[in-house]
């Protein structure tokens, strides 16, 4: 993920040097540092290149986040970390009170909430354009197989499995478009997916106060897929699809009432966007810098991506009880530190 961030980051190199890239595995250091146009230090220790930046990114192995995050605070840098803030509620508490007691940006990099798709989508939910919504679902089906000793295979170390890695994306998404929980309920497997200790494979299913469902599909486990990473939200007046892979949210609607064996005649499909970029990280980033310079609250702030997993640790409890998650008193929003 190091060397995505990196190859977008030129359109934010008026703004910001990048004066160091640290890796335990200088190798790797190396690969991301060839990527800028004026040569950063390469080290592999962070604590050494500590005085020489002002904002650190922090792209490492999730049980990592939390003590580098503190230190880096700790020092006075800003930080932007990345999804899932931390393994744990008490980390990610340790985590906001340094920032504050330090008088630092702490953003997390929650990279979908900056993408031009995801905005249209949700800017046409917002404003009713087809009517009130009822039902959003979310799909990512990819194929991600590491060797079963990688850090992302162990439960610890990413801190549960393919939902709290991955699925933590959807579900900050799916608050943040859909508001308050009420209820819900995670199912995972690992099945075809035995590499990871945990869940490859996740279904989730939110009721929300509105009265709107929500669903999430995700597997790591997809050897073929049609979805790739798909929204579809449907509406009063029609469906409104996200395609990712094909840069496009469409429209598809004036359905004929379903007549059994016969294509829906009636059905169009308006282009609304087009974009390439499947992860525009240079926005979060350029997000981040204008937080720094402003003072201005992050978007993907620290607070409101501890709501988000809290949600997903309650799914989990639940998971392992047996029963429905009560989400009642969740979501954005719902945490006051003042
Ligand atoms: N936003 C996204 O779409 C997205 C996509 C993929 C990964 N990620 C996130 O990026 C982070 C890293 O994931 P990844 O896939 O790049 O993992 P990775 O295993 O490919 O890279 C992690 C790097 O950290 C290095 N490292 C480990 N311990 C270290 C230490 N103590 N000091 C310095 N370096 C150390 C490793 O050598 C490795 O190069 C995770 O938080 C992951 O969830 C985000």
């Amino acid at each position: 993920m190091a060397r995505s961030h990196a190859a977008r980051m030129n359109e934010v190199l008026d703004k910001v040097e990048i004066t160091a890239v640290v890796d335990i595995n200088l190798e790797r250091a190396q690969m991301v540092a060839e990527l800028f146009p004026k040569k950063p230090v390469v080290h592999n220790n962070y604590e050494e290149i500590l005085d020489h930046v002002d904002a650190t990114l922090i792209v490492l192995p999730h049980h990592l986040h939390h003590p580098v995050t503190v230190k880096c605070l700790n020092e006075g840098k800003h930080v932007l970390v990345e999804k899932p803030m931390a393994n744990t509620e008490q980390e990610c508490l340790e985590m906001i009170e340094s920032a504050r007691r330090n008088d630092r940006v702490l953003m997390v990099a929650y990279c979908m909430r900056f993408h031009p798709l995801v905005l249209k989508f949700k800017e046409i939910m917002d404003n009713k354009t087809f009517g009130d919504v009822f039902q959003l679902s979310i799909w990512t089906e990819q194929h991600t197989q590491r060797d079963s000793s990688n850090w992302m295979c162990k439960a610890k170390e990413v801190g549960g499995g393919q939902f709290f890695s991955h699925g933590c994306h959807y579900i900050d998404l799916m608050l943040w478009m859909l508001g308050k929980p009420v209820k819900g309920i995670h199912l995972g497997t690992n099945r075809c997916t035995p590499w990871m200790e945990e869940e490859g494979t996740s279904n989730v299913c939110l009721e929300f106060e509105n009265g709107v469902l929500g669903y999430h599909f995700g597997t790591w486990g997809a050897r073929g897929t049609r979805l790739g990473y798909s929204f579809h939200a449907h509406c009063e007046k029609g469906m409104v699809e996200m395609q990712l892979g094909k840069g496009q949210v469409a429209y598809l609607g004036d359905v004929e009432k379903h007549v059994p064996g016969v294509h829906d005649p009636g059905q169009k499909e308006v282009i609304l966007l087009e974009q390439k970029h499947a992860k525009p990280t240079e926005i979060e980033m350029s997000h981040f810098i204008e937080c720094i310079e402003t003072g201005k609250k992050p978007l993907t702030d620290a607070v409101s991506s501890l709501e988000g997993l809290k949600v997903i640790w309650e799914l989990y409890e639940a998971e392992e009880k047996n029963i429905i998650a009560d989400l009642q008193g969740m979501g954005l929003g719902s945490m006051n530190f003042d």
